[in-house]
């Protein structure tokens, strides 16, 4: 175990270059145009993979991008691991707000800045060079290992469930291990027992065939910007409540418990709101910010279009409106089930005057593990170990469609081992990675593979 540590420790420059190679690929999934960087960059993954040391490594072709796989099942009884993570991006505008280009990897104070330099490749690299250290060192890992990278997540995953279903004998194993996630806070490591679910839609509303002149139709048809912010802000109630039918009827009530565990956190709400530079927090009456991240559903606008948007003034009615809607879920609620509320809501409450349609785009379904779980436990024991410190188990609002898919498919419990910051700018410009962080993760990471190696 030693010799491993020091390895990592000799090594950690050498790791931050590689790193940096593997940042330079702009794999950004949800722009067609970058199609040939999100394939360089599966294949980079699996030529990272065989040097690591490897096997079976593959690039299985899907209906979107390749899933690259990779295994090492030499550990006898051990558990087997099974790895997912995922190597595609999210698009870099507004380009003009990073400090340093997005894909020239950039060492500031401790931190490397770059797109997916947290979310996620820097922190399935640190599987990767946690695995290298102990096939260097000792030439074995700990448990038996199947990696699962997938260049879709930022879309939503959606080839990956019928790569599991084609697959799904290959992906038999004891607990499924996901770094993806944001730890509580910096210096407070945490184990994320809990992610909320989502669903992601765009309603389209159209009046007339063309845009008309405001002065010669005005006044005689709807305006599709009107009426669809008027719908918009029919979803909500000014105390931050869903006005959609039947929203809630799900919605598990947060227990006592949780309740005095979330408040026991070391989390400083005024803190919170100055970072944000936002002017005062909002949210669900009756509930504690951290509550309503954690463990409340939302409605979100994540973007509007009508019209005329350039400089100067334009006297014109739209003839179409668009916004794209989103929806974070909590358990029990169903993806599907709150997409078809709120598909029949909107149809109710649209006027006569226009068409609408919603267009379904993404799901996730909501999770919750039992942290009593003996494999969670062993990840608290490895995070405590690299970081020096016992971790909090919190929740996280954030999603990642695949994990339902394994508990559902395959039974499996997941441990969400994040080394990530809430600071991280994820999805956002200047993303960027603690690296003491990914150092102490790598670290963690082998501990957590000798912890479930001993359950075995
Ligand atoms: N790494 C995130 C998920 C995440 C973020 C979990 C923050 C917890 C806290 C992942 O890459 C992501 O961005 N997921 C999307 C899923 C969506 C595209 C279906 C999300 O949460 O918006
Ligand atoms: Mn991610
Ligand atoms: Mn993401």
């Amino acid at each position: 175990m030693n010799s491993v540590i020091d390895f990592i420790n000799v090594n950690r420059d050498r790791y931050i270059d590689e790193l940096k190679e593997y940042l330079s690929i702009p794999s950004i999934s949800a722009l067609p145009a970058y199609r040939p960087d999100v394939i360089r960059c599966a294949e980079w993954t699996g030529e990272e993979l065989k040097r690591i040391g490897l096997e079976n490594v593959r690039l299985v072709e899907t209906a979107g991008y390749p899933v690259v796989c990779a295994e090492w099942l030499h550990a006898g009884p051990a558990p087997t691991i099974i790895f997912y993570g995922h190597y595609d991006v999210q698009p870099v505008d507004p380009l003009d707000k990073w400090d340093t280009p997005p894909f020239d990897a950039t060492v500031r104070s401790g931190e490397l800045y770059a797109r997916g330099a947290a979310d996620d490749k820097g922190q399935i690299f640190m599987h990767f060079k946690a695995i290298e250290a102990c096939m260097k060192q000792k030439g074995f890992l700990p448990i038996n290992i199947k990696l699962i990278l997938e260049g879709e997540e930022e879309v939503g995953s959606e080839n990956l469930d019928s790569f599991l279903r084609d697959h799904s004998s290959e992906y038999l194993g004891d607990v499924l291990v996901i770094s993806d996630t944001p730890m509580f806070d910096r210096g407070v490591p945490s184990i994320c027992y809990g992610l909320r679910g989502l669903t992601y839609c765009q309603v389209d509303i159209r009046g007339a065939t063309s845009d008309l002149h405001s002065g010669s139709f005005g006044g005689a048809v709807a305006n599709p910007a009107f009426v669809l912010t008027q719908l918009l802000a029919r979803m909500k109630d000014r105390s931050g409540r869903i006005k959609i039918p039947e929203f809630y009827d799900d919605v598990r009530p947060l227990s006592d418990e949780e309740r005095v565990e979330y408040a026991r956190l070391p989390f400083n709400e005024r803190r919170f709101q100055k970072e944000l530079g936002s002017r005062k927090l909002f949210g669900e009456k009756g509930f504690t910010t951290l509550e309503r991240i954690w463990a409340r559903p939302t409605f979100e606008v994540n973007g509007l279009y009508s019209g005329f948007t350039e400089d100067g003034a334009k006297t014109v009615i739209p003839a179409v409106a668009m916004a794209k809607v989103s929806m974070r879920l909590v358990p029990d609620q169903n993806p599907d089930l709150i997409g078809d509320l709120f598909e029949a809501y909107v149809k109710k409450i649209t006027p006569k005057t226009v068409d609408v349609t919603v267009k379904r785009m993404h799901t996730a379904k909501p999770w919750l593990v039992d942290f009593d779980n003996p494999f969670v436990q062993a990840a608290g024991r490895a995070i405590e170990r690299g970081f020096g410190r016992k971790p909090v188990f919190n929740r996280e609002g954030g999603s990642i469609p695949v994990i339902a898919s394994f508990q559902d498919r395959f039974g499996l419990p997941a441990i969400l081992f994040g080394i990530g910051l809430p600071d991280e700018n994820a999805h956002a410009p200047n993303e960027k990675l603690d690296l003491d962080n990914f150092h102490r993760g790598v670290i963690s990471v082998v501990t957590l593979y000798e912890e479930i190696g001993a359950l075995g």
